[in-house]
């Protein structure tokens, strides 16, 4: 069946050792390297720039998933594809013109995905599959790491697994992903995995073998 891939978010990670946490995570079983760009404005917290994620590339062995919790959002896709992402998440909810958005994503030769809000229909993503090599539904409302799983998704991810049959579009979830959540939503037919808390939590750069059993645990 499907291989489940998870991927870390440094969100929850040590903000004063970028470098050193992704090594260790990805030494440790990461298959992606989730990073949370977020503005203050769609959400409620301020993150990475586009410097910062520059600074996080060459630490980056396995894959860079840029999550761009920002509106707008167009006028950045330039920057964090510059910066060495490898995908590029935006926000339906970002704008007016979210196919335009993916359009631009793919004209910098970057992977694309479009990330749904926990009250964000599936249908919104109806008509923007074809430009899509990921769909992003949100469990969490996005901002901060460590929340509570939103149950009522697991039938949207259902439903978007019917929508998507066999096409070559990954369902990546994220927020509140741990041990207890992650069989739901591989289940309802997400493929990757986003843990922030779950895999950094109890766990540091100087104990390893920490982030690898957490990782593991999921
Ligand atoms: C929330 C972010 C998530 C978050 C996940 O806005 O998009 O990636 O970091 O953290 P946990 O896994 O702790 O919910
Ligand atoms: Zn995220």
């Amino acid at each position: 069946d499907r291989n489940i891939k998870i991927a870390p978010s440094i969100l929850s990670a040590d903000f004063a050792d970028f470098g050193r946490e992704i090594r260790a995570v990805e030494a440790e079983g990461a298959d992606w390297v989730h990073i949370d760009v977020m503005d203050g404005h769609f959400v409620p917290n301020l993150t990475f720039g586009p410097p910062a994620v520059k600074a996080f590339r060459p630490h980056v062995k396995t894959f860079m998933d840029v999550h761009l919790m920002i509106a707008p959002v167009d006028a950045y896709i330039e920057a964090y594809a510059e910066a060495g992402a490898d995908m590029i998440t935006a926000h339906v909810e970002a704008g007016p013109h979210p196919h335009r958005t993916l359009q631009a994503i793919k004209a910098t030769g970057k992977q694309a995905g479009i990330a749904l809000n926990p009250g964000t229909p599936v249908e919104a993503v109806e008509y923007l599959l074809s430009l899509c090599d990921m769909v992003l539904v949100m469990t969490v409302n996005p901002g901060f790491g460590g929340q509570k799983f939103i149950h009522s998704q697991l039938d949207k991810i259902a439903r978007l697994r019917g929508m998507i049959g066999d096409r070559p579009i990954h369902i990546q979830v994220d927020g509140g992903v741990d041990p207890k959540t992650a069989p739901l939503v591989a289940k309802a037919g997400a493929d990757v995995l986003v843990a922030g808390s779950a895999v950094f939590k109890g766990g540091s750069v100087d104990q390893p073998g920490v982030y690898g059993e957490n990782i593991r645990s999921i």
